[in-house]
């Protein structure tokens, strides 16, 4: 196991489950989590890393010299970003940008400084819009299913392969990850990084501060809970597109398993997600909630279909599994208990950001 891990975004929600799990998994390795505390709700994360001893730095991936707070690294974990898939649509493209590209090359400069390995959460956004939406579906009671696959390159009736094409249009997001993964790779050959790629899906769970532009499942778990309405938007309003959902307890299994590999995983690039069990449409999610929250609420429907959506996207996680035995285990239905368990039991902390 390596010494020491800077978890950049480190008081997000992948970044901070990472932390708490990993330390917790190894306390002999000092954690340093590194945060701009950009994204409500992980200000709250502050008090609870430091009192698993875990080191928090407040410090910005735009800024190089944030860098310097930091001392001697063996791993980076590039945790920081700009989430959203709506993000810089309205013309604001400077955050988006500085922190998802100039941020990540910067983590990266700082891994050649101090020759650590480097794991990257990037996206499936990379993968071509145009192309997601030109797969063929039919339509069933509840979501839309995938059709006919064979004519389109990377997609099987296991999902999206890292096959698929990432020409052209993909989000402005989409377009800064990818932008990261090319220079990663172009630092792993010129300066010997050890580097892996994740390309993750909907990553949910616990600690993860949900809102209407990313995080759907505690979106949707929080609204049914406090009984507050919801809207269908896109696709008609009716509520069918899908997408797989992989739980943070699954990410971490297989980021734990890279971190103890890394020299014979370096150089690769994964899709990562929770695979067609686990693929779910807003309307069965919306089932899921009534049940477990008991709750039933109003879901308007909004048919226009916003910019950069997708109609479907499942995970293929052939790759993945073929090279590192990893699955995702936890299914929907439990993905949706542990939030709403999450969700009550820290309800006057996590409230006032959710609400
Ligand atoms: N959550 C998902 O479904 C999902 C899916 C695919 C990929 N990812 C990737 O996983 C990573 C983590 O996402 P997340 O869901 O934890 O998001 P998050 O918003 O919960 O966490 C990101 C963290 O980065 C911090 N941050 C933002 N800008 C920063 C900056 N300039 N300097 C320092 N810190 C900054 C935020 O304050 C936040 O704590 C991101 O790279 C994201 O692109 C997430």
């Amino acid at each position: 196991m390596v010494s020491s891990i800077l978890i950049t975004g480190g008081c997000g929600f992948v970044g901070s489950n990472l932390a708490f799990k990993l330390k917790n998994k190894y306390p002999g390795t000092k954690i340093i989590v590194f945060d701009n505390l950009m994204r409500r709700g992980s200000e709250l994360n502050i008090s609870r890393l430091r009192e698993a001893d875990i080191m928090f730095i407040h410090a910005d991936v735009r800024n190089k010299e944030d860098f310097n707070k930091i001392g001697d690294i063996e791993l980076i974990i590039d945790a920081a970003a700009e989430p959203s898939v709506l993000a810089g649509v309205n013309g604001s493209t400077d955050y988006l940008i500085h922190t998802n590209f100039n941020g990540t090359i910067n983590c990266l400069d700082f891994a050649v400084k101090n020759k650590a390995a480097f794991i990257f959460l990037s996206t499936s956004r990379v993968y071509s819009i145009d192309e997601l939406e030109r797969i063929p579906f039919s339509e069933s009671k509840t979501r839309f299913v995938l059709n006919d696959r064979k004519e389109i390159h990377g997609l099987s009736e296991k999902g999206i392969s890292e096959d698929f094409s990432t020409s052209g249009y993909k989000s402005l997001y989409g377009a800064s990850k990818f932008c990261s993964e090319n220079f990663i790779e172009e630092y792993a050959r010129s300066f010997g990084l050890k580097t892996i790629i994740n390309r993750c899906g909907v990553l949910t769970g616990p600690y993860q501060y949900g809102k209407v532009d990313q995080g759907f499942v505690v979106l949707w778990v929080a609204r049914h809970l406090w009984k507050q309405k919801l809207s269908y938007i896109g696709y008609g309003g009716l509520g069918k597109q899908v997408r797989d959902i992989l739980h943070i307890n699954d990410l971490f299994q297989l980021v734990d398993f890279q971190i103890n590999n890394l020299n014979s995983l370096t150089g690769k690039l994964f899709n990562v997600g929770g695979g067609s069990e686990r693929s779910v449409s807003l309307c069965e999610m919306t089932a899921l909630c009534e049940e477990i929250t008991g709750n039933k609420i109003q879901i308007d429907q909004i048919a226009g279909t916003r910019q950069a959506d997708i109609r479907m996207y499942i995970t293929d996680n052939s790759k993945v599994t073929d090279v590192t035995n990893w699955k995702p285990v936890t299914g929907v239905r439990d993905v949706v208990k542990d939030i709403f368990a999450w969700i009550k039991e820290n309800e006057d902390l996590v409230k006032p950001v959710l609400y």
